[in-house]
């Protein structure tokens, strides 16, 4: 897979992506990151990305050209992948779950737009985007952290960068319930034990133990999750 990211600040997704599990997975030839600055391609001398917004108000708005030229290039650059899913982060996106990022994680082609400011100008997100993604209901500074969100979910899910895929899909929202508690030793730690049962090698009544703690944790935190209207991947496993 190839990520293009576009952004006025490149240097705060090279530092997340040059990093651990996302890193490796670009080691092992899984997926390609590449950065491409807005400033490089707006007009010199002043390389100006933004402007007032027309009609008035406060802010600044990421002008329409840096934008576009970036977009071409990266199209022209990579002729062979004809398909291009343009993901523009904005808290008036449709809100990111697993199944969204399960179904990007089988593209080629990812660029991702980071706005910042007030806005982008609408044109961009008309002729350009082909999904506006927000990542929950508050408000950040920038695209950035949400770009890297977005991708960070999506790269876990290809075939071969964890581990082992089922770490991926027995997780929490991978699966119709939230997770269960887990421990390691030490047994005994500052006066707390760990669950009896997990140390039973009763292995039946420990999955037992496991399912009940996950229907426990769903209904107490998010009951939504337990009604019909479903979007996370079960994995095929409804149970
Ligand atoms: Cl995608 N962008 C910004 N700036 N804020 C957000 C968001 C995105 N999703 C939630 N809040």
């Amino acid at each position: 897979m190839n990520i293009h990211l576009i952004s006025p600040f490149d240097k705060i997704a090279k530092v997340v992506l040059n990093e651990s599990i996302l890193s490796r997975a670009e080691k092992k030839n899984i997926v390609r990151y590449n950065f491409y600055n807005l400033f490089e391609y707006a007009d010199p001398p002043q390389r100006k990305i933004d402007d007032a917004p027309y009609g008035g108000g406060y802010g600044m708005i990421l002008k329409p050209e840096p934008v576009f030229r970036v977009v071409d290039t990266i199209k022209k650059n990579n002729l062979k992948n004809s398909s291009f899913r343009i993901i523009f982060p904005t808290p008036d996106g449709v809100k990111l779950n697993q199944k969204i990022s399960e179904e990007l994680s089988t593209e080629s082609n990812l660029i991702f737009i980071s706005g910042h400011y007030k806005g982008i100008d609408q044109r961009i997100r008309d002729e350009i985007v082909t999904d506006e993604i927000s990542i929950g209901d508050y408000v950040l500074t920038g695209g950035d952290l949400p770009s890297l969100v977005i991708i960070d979910s999506i790269v876990r899910l290809i075939p071969n960068v964890l581990g082992s895929i089922e770490s991926a899909k027995t997780d929490s929202f991978s699966h119709p319930l939230l997770d269960y508690p887990h421990y390691t030793r030490p047994e005994l730690y500052r006066g707390l034990k760990v669950p009896e049962i997990l140390i039973s090698g009763d292995h039946a009544n420990i999955d037992k133990w496991r399912q009940n703690k996950r229907y426990e944790k769903t209904r107490n935190r998010r009951p939504d999750l337990m009604k019909e209207d479903k979007n996370y991947y079960n994995g095929g496993n409804n149970g």
